[in-house]
């Protein structure tokens, strides 16, 4: 059997492809009325997670409609505290929330079974892989260590994850054991994911643009270059996305220190800066979500400026962030087809 070499695989052995390849964070979401159905039915968000069934279904959504080059593992980053067992629940309009976690819960974790309690959202990667398209790429993932840290500090979403910048200057050592125990459970769990068939792994840091320079070094790079170097010790072949949104000009060693494979930007990354970043290696990104809520004029230009400046080297289609459940389906369609250059360039 002759191997499949996935577009996005390709983009990410540094491969340029014309067009690029294209999927989008939160692909499968609330814009989509299919997935506020199959959401509604399978009661709790976290029940949507961790039934293979619903979760299947949700990620495979997006695929029918669009096409895109890759499916992204239906589920979310908090599932690694809840399996921590510090009572993550989702409310309506609450966002999440959970247990806020001190200097004594810390030195409590239990990891021993948590990739056990884990193995719903394993089986559901293994279903994916046998469902979707030969040509759509499986992309596992799971949050960075110190965006899953701000919310098990706070215990819910803050603007500005203050409660955990705070809590990392008085109680360092704390913090310090809480990102490390993150970082292995996290690394363990990407190489499960990978073993269940992901092709690559994103690891979000969706809070790295809240740090200084000395704790984006302590809090960002260490621990994902940990998690990195753990994974590819053990799977050589482990290709991995890493994206620290709004971390602005520290992205300029972030590839280097972390041997991530490709880097994941944001829209507020300068599309010179991110040519630069991209003379590394691949690059991830980087549109606006909101033009794809505007759609129009605005939508055209920002796809068009992503793909003059980007295009001519290796990259990965992307929003710079997930995207919102105001999104017009029609806008998504009409992206991926001026993307795909079926559109009015
Ligand atoms: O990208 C995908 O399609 C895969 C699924 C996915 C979800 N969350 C589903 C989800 C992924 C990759 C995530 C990652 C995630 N989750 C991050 C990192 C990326 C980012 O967006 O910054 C973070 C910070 C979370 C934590 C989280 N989960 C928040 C803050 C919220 C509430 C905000 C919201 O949009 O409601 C969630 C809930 C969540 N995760 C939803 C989805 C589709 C919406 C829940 C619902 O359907 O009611």
């Amino acid at each position: 059997m002759t191997e499949i070499r996935r577009k996005i695989i390709r983009v990410l052995d540094g491969e340029t492809l014309s067009p690029p390849p294209i999927w989008l964070m939160r692909q499968a979401g609330r814009y989509l009325p299919e997935y506020r159905e199959t959401r509604a039915r399978a009661g709790s968000f976290l029940d949507l997670c961790y039934t293979p069934d619903h979760a299947v279904e949700v990620t495979l959504q997006p695929i029918r409609r669009y096409g895109f080059d890759a499916a992204i593992l239906f589920s979310d980053i908090l599932v690694i505290p809840d399996a921590m067992k510090r009572n993550v629940r989702f409310t309506e309009g609450h966002g999440p929330q959970m247990d806020p976690i001190d200097e004594a819960g810390i030195s409590r974790i239990e990891t021993e079974h948590l990739i056990d309690y884990l193995m719903p959202v394993l089986e559901t990667v293994r279903r994916l892989r046998n469902e979707l398209p030969s040509e759509t790429a499986l992309l596992g993932f799971c949050g960075a260590p110190w965006t899953v840290a701000t919310y098990m500090i706070a215990g819910h979403g803050t603007p500005d994850q203050a409660p955990a910048r705070l809590f990392a200057y008085r109680y360092p050592k704390a913090f310090e054991r809480l990102l490390l125990l993150l970082a292995d459970v996290s690394a363990d769990y990407l190489v499960a994911q990978i073993d269940a068939g992901a092709d690559a792994v994103q690891i979000f840091d969706s809070w790295a643009g809240v740090l200084g320079e000395r704790e984006f070094e302590a809090y960002a790079v260490k621990p994902v270059a940990r998690m990195i170097s753990s994974i590819k010790a053990r799977r050589p072949e482990a290709r991995i996305i890493a994206f620290a949104k709004g971390a602005g000009y520290l992205l300029k060693q972030y590839r280097q220190k972390t041997k991530a494979d490709a880097i994941g930007l944001d829209w507020s990354v300068p599309l010179e800066f991110a040519a630069e970043l991209q003379k590394d290696g691949p690059v991830q990104g980087n549109l606006d979500p909101m033009r794809v809520v505007a759609g129009g004029v605005a939508l055209e230009d920002g796809i068009d400026d992503i793909l003059q400046q980007l295009g001519n080297g290796p990259l990965i289609f992307n929003l710079g962030h997930g995207i919102t459940p105001q999104a017009d389906p029609e806008n998504v369609r009409l992206l991926v087809e001026r993307v795909r250059g079926r559109g009015t360039v």
